[in-house]
């Protein structure tokens, strides 16, 4: 048997630690594990170290965490710091059942890198009536992470992998709530396999995950995307950039001729305003930007490179306005877009090729 070391973070949890202690102590019982306990504690001062210190078991040990707080921050403090074969993580407040570990350490054993315990597999329940929105949230979340990993629930909070797989991982940035779906990730883990938990309510205390860890969600998708896919990342950014620009576009027309503003005007003002958008969220992103250059040089390089393809777009809007008369303004705008986007693109291609053709000509 494998030995097992189980990784908890906590915040304000002391009213649950005696529960989580006695049920995971009746798994270890029962299962013959040879099991240890860290609980990283992020400084509650709520009775939590003088509850364990006070508790006879030398297999559970509280490590007080005074800086770099955070759930994630503690989970890989914890991870790094184990010594078991087998790493296990898992919330204070027992919605993870500790009875589920033999399962996942079965699954280890058959070949998983990855094990989950999961409230959307086959047989998995939640305790919770979730609101609508929260419901719709939720889903949102996993859905957002379809390309990370096939599994049902990545977000969840219980999960076992080995120590080694553990190990392999590089470039860890623990941000927010997703520790799991980022070890999954950065570990490489390939074998994801879900057994089904019934996710109960906490007994005592409140969730932690506020709207701020959602949005950190975003940002932490978009990280592990660029981790993994780094070559289609210039791809992705490209189809981002362009489509908030292009809603710019056209917010922006759609306001200028609702004020009576001179179409032609109203065209010229909309693509600057894109162009401006498109700027800063490509400086925002980094990758199609020369490092290093100051803003001033880089909005000249920028301009230089996207002039003709807003001017061409420009003239393409006026012409589908000057022909097709039944288009609203924004169709217009659509196709000039379109038209602009198409020519810079062409021409960057070709004028990479002819540096490439001259330099392998030299
Ligand atoms: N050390 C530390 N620092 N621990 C924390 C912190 C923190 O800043 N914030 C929360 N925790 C601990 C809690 O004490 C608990 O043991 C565990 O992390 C989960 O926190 P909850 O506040 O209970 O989260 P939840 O129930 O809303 O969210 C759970 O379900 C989500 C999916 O719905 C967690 O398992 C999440 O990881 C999971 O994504
Ligand atoms: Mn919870």
């Amino acid at each position: 048997m494998p030995s097992v070391s189980v990784v908890v973070p906590t915040f304000e949890e002391a009213r649950n630690l005696p529960h989580l202690i006695d049920r995971l102590a009746a798994v270890a019982r029962t299962e013959r594990l040879h099991l240890d306990l860290a609980i990283m504690d992020d400084d509650s001062r709520d009775g939590s170290l003088e509850l364990v210190q006070s508790r006879p078991e030398d297999w559970v040990r509280l490590v007080v965490r005074t800086a770099d707080h955070g759930l994630s921050q503690a989970v890989l403090d914890g991870l790094r710091r184990a010594t078991g074969d087998v790493l296990v993580c898992m919330d204070a407040d027992l919605s993870h059942p500790p009875e589920a570990i033999p399962a996942m350490l079965a699954k280890l054993a058959e070949g998983a890198d990855f094990v989950i315990g999961s409230r959307y597999a086959e047989g998995g329940s939640t305790a919770h009536d979730w609101g609508f929105l929260r419901w719709i949230n939720s889903r949102v979340a996993t859905w957002l992470a379809r390309p990370l990993t096939h599994v049902r629930d990545p977000m969840s909070g219980f999960f076992a992998l080995r120590r080694q797989t553990f190990e392999a991982g590089r470039d860890f940035n623990p941000v927010g709530y997703k520790i799991g779906l980022e070890l999954i990730v950065k570990c490489g883990c390939e074998r994801v396999v879900e057994i089904p938990i019934h996710f109960a309510d906490r007994r005592f205390g409140v969730s932690k995950l506020t709207l701020k860890q959602q949005l950190l969600y975003l940002g932490h998708l978009w990280r592990l995307y660029a981790f993994k896919f780094g070559v289609w990342t210039p791809l992705v950014q490209f189809l981002v950039v362009g489509g908030l620009g292009t809603l710019v576009n056209l917010l922006l027309l759609t306001m200028l001729t609702a004020l009576d503003v001179p179409v032609r005007l109203a065209v010229a003002v909309s693509i600057l305003g894109a162009m401006g958008t498109n700027f800063a969220l490509s400086r925002r992103f980094g990758a199609a930007m020369a490092p290093g250059l100051r803003v001033s040089r880089q909005l000249v390089s920028y301009v230089t490179a996207t002039t003709p393809g807003a001017l061409v777009n420009y003239l393409a809007t006026l012409l589908a306005l000057a022909r097709l008369p039944a288009w609203p303004v924004q169709g217009a705008a659509l196709l000039g877009i379109a038209v602009g986007t198409a020519f810079n693109f062409t021409a960057s291609r070709y004028l990479a090729f002819k540096a490439r053709h001259v330099r392998a000509g030299r």
